[in-house]
């Protein structure tokens, strides 16, 4: 009924809001720059060719944010396409329509934007490029277009030219591109452009008056991911992750290149709810998807980072049918929706150097799938399956087919995947045209057996999610984990405060909170640095339709804190980011999809926050029972970190909240309409 009730929505505003025109006529081709502006006029972008050679430039606001700057591509069997171009065509267009997520941090969501297609011909070869600029409010995009043509079949990329020259050499949070020892989890660096490693994206920078500048890329789909090099101050180059034998990207013929987007905010807060990415993305091509839920879940899985428990065999097997049983019963007792369950296969002995032995159809001998099946499906639980292929992509494509069909057979919907491994079959990046196809792969599978992923070790997201609705979340960045194992004690106070700002641009992120025992016992030498009420905070500031309650269920039981993870919702109606400062300070509020009630996340780093928040995003004329998870008087992130208070008060829309955050503290908020 609800699905019915939405597609009609969805079909009624599409209807209504669809109005491309062709603006073909009205070109403003001064001086032989041509330009298109966003629709309330906020940004605009601009195409020249000099001597051939195509530029673009950006405006924000009137004042220069890119100046001109190199776009091209170079193969190995053609001339370049960036330099002895003809314009052969150029064409506007207007597009404002209205679509709507299945699940997601946003209901509708608007997409609202100017278009310009320059059709170039290369002088001498007579190949054809397309360059699409989009124009949007909330930033602005380009793609290469290779149509189909005679004269071009089997094509090598060896180099990208795009570059993205700024006016100022602004600072901003990174990680490295190529580092195979953690993929995408490092944590981020704060430097100027030209001090820079070569990149990931999203790359979000901050001007010194406080623009806020985010270069990621859109609709990743076979193509090598783009990284970023720094070509000194204010200047950066697209970098595309090459195959083991140097080329970056190979293809058939015609192609279109991913989204190279550039997110432009008066304040960085309002990159949080910038929808670019997701508008520049194909739509659902899964058809009926109401079988896509949002989740929450438990696991096995925390024991084993802190050493409890383990994933292969023996005395401490966590995988067991009689542990899995206590599992269920302690989610079915708490509402959750699912449990995860790794190292219930075989292959796990020799990990992580194992590379050929995972198996995805063959369990322990202590873990018996069809009894458990039973059981969690009497309990109304979901299991969680999980596939680790250690980077071995190759086996793991191999057995794809009859690893779901497992699943599907015992009713799992959810599986969460891992890639621990420097490269993809001993030879490949992550993020390579290799891996974007393998990870595609394996989403596409798993929605021909109705299966929703979570990928570990992925590579960033970059919108697909639209496409694909079964792609749920990711890490794709430091998790929680590292708080367990990592050498360094933990991740620091900042982390949960410069993802959303960075990393969370990308798309959902499966970062595991909820870890009640900050101080991790029997692990001397690591911990969380976050309060318990910050912990709390991270289902509302990290975005992900699947959130975990990561702790150990003992750590739970007769915690009244454990209210707050059951009542947060993973969907959501609608976001606002109320307040914040890159890797300092955070507070956001999100309605659920399916009530009248708010979640209130707010943390701070190192230093003490206080603000007063007005409530005007409550409903007017209701009535709200606000509970509040507060760090107590006493509580102290080094010494007393877990020390919390509930308290409750009846509050309205027209009131405040003030709101005090110690160093490394948080709060999280339910507003339950009364
Ligand atoms: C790394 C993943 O991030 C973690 O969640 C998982 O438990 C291990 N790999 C084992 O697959």
């Amino acid at each position: 009924m609800k699905t019915l009730k939405s597609l009609r929505a969805y079909l009624l505003i599409s209807v209504v809001l669809i109005s491309t025109v062709s603006l073909a006529e009205n070109i403003n081709n001064i001086n032989n720059i041509i330009s298109i502006q966003s629709p309330k006029k906020k940004n605009s972008i601009h195409f020249k060719l000099e001597h051939g050679i195509p530029y673009y430039a950006v405006n924000h606001k009137g004042n220069s944010i890119i100046k001109w700057s190199r776009l091209g591509i170079e193969f190995k069997q053609y001339p370049s396409l960036g330099s002895n171009l003809k314009v052969i065509e150029n064409k506007k267009s207007e597009s404002n329509t209205t679509w709507e997520q299945p699940w997601g941090e946003e209901r509708f969501i608007k997409n609202n934007y100017t278009e310009l297609v320059i059709s170039a011909k290369e002088a001498f070869s007579n190949i054809q490029i397309d360059i699409i600029f989009r124009a949007y409010d909330d930033g602005v995009a380009f793609r290469y277009a290779l149509p189909k043509q005679a004269n071009v079949s089997a094509i090598d990329i060896t180099n990208e030219m795009t570059e993205f020259n700024f006016v100022e050499d602004y600072e901003g949070w990174w990680i490295p591109a190529y580092d195979s020892k953690v993929r995408y989890e490092n944590l981020h660096r704060k430097t100027k452009i030209s001090e820079l490693d070569t990149i990931h994206t999203p790359f979000t920078m901050e001007s010194k008056k406080g623009l806020a500048i985010s270069i990621h890329e859109a609709a990743l789909t076979n193509f090598a991911s783009m990284t970023l090099e720094s070509r000194g101050k204010g200047r950066l180059k697209a970098n595309l992750v090459p195959w083991s034998d140097g080329i970056k990207v190979k293809l058939k013929d015609a192609f279109k290149t991913p989204w190279r987007t550039i997110q432009l905010a008066d304040k960085a807060t309002d990159l949080i709810t910038s929808y670019l990415i997701l508008n520049l993305n194909e739509p659902n091509k899964l058809g009926d998807v109401s079988w896509v839920k949002p989740a929450k879940y438990i696991g096995i899985w925390w024991a084993m980072h802190v050493k409890k428990y383990s994933w292969g065999s023996g005395l401490k097997h966590g995988a067991t049918t009689e542990n899995t049983k206590r599992y269920i019963d302690f989610a079915s007792k708490h509402g959750f929706d699912g449990v995860l369950v790794e190292g219930w296969n075989i292959g796990w002995d020799n990990w992580p150097k194992s590379y050929n032995d995972f198996n995805y159809t063959k369990t322990y001998p202590d873990f018996d799938m069809k009894k458990l099946s039973k059981y969690a499906k009497r309990k109304k639980v979901g299991i969680i399956g999980h596939h680790e292929t250690a980077g071995n992509s190759e086996s793991y494509e191999n057995q794809l087919e009859d690893a779901f069909a497992y699943y599907k057979k015992y009713g799992i919907k959810y599986v969460k995947s891992g890639y621990v491994g420097a490269t993809l079959n001993k030879v490949e990046w992550h993020h390579g045209q290799y891996g974007v196809n393998h990870y595609r792969k394996v989403v596409e599978t798993a929605a021909k057996y109705g299966i929703m992923m979570d990928v570990h070790e992925p590579i960033k997201p970059t919108g697909i999610r639209r496409t694909y609705p079964n792609m749920m979340s990711r890490e794709g960045a430091r998790g929680m984990e590292f708080d367990a194992w990592d050498k360094n004690g933990g991740n620091p106070v900042s982390h949960i405060l410069t993802i959303p700002f960075t990393r969370g641009l990308a798309g959902p992120f499966d970062f595991t909170p909820g870890i009640f025992d900050v101080m991790i016992a029997g692990k001397p030498n690591n911990r969380s640095n976050m309060t318990l009420a910050k912990q709390l905070s991270a289902y509302v500031l990290i975005y992900s339709p699947l959130h975990m309650a990561a702790d150990l269920p003992e750590n739970y039981e007769n915690n009244p804190a454990f209210q707050f993870i059951k009542d947060v919702p993973t969907d959501w109606e609608t976001t606002k980011v109320l307040d914040g400062s890159i890797a300092e300070n955070l507070v956001i509020v999100r309605k659920d999809r399916d009530t009248d009630n708010w979640f209130l996340g707010a943390a701070t780093s190192e230093s003490i926050y206080k603000k007063t928040i007005a409530l005007d995003f409550l409903t007017p004329e209701k009535m709200y029972e606000a509970t509040l998870y507060k760090d107590a008087e006493d509580t102290d992130l080094k010494t007393n970190p877990t020390a919390f208070i509930i308290e409750k008060i009846k509050v309205k829309s027209t009131d405040k909240l003030p709101i005090h955050l110690i160093s490394g503290g948080g709060l999280a908020v339910s507003f339950k309409a009364i």
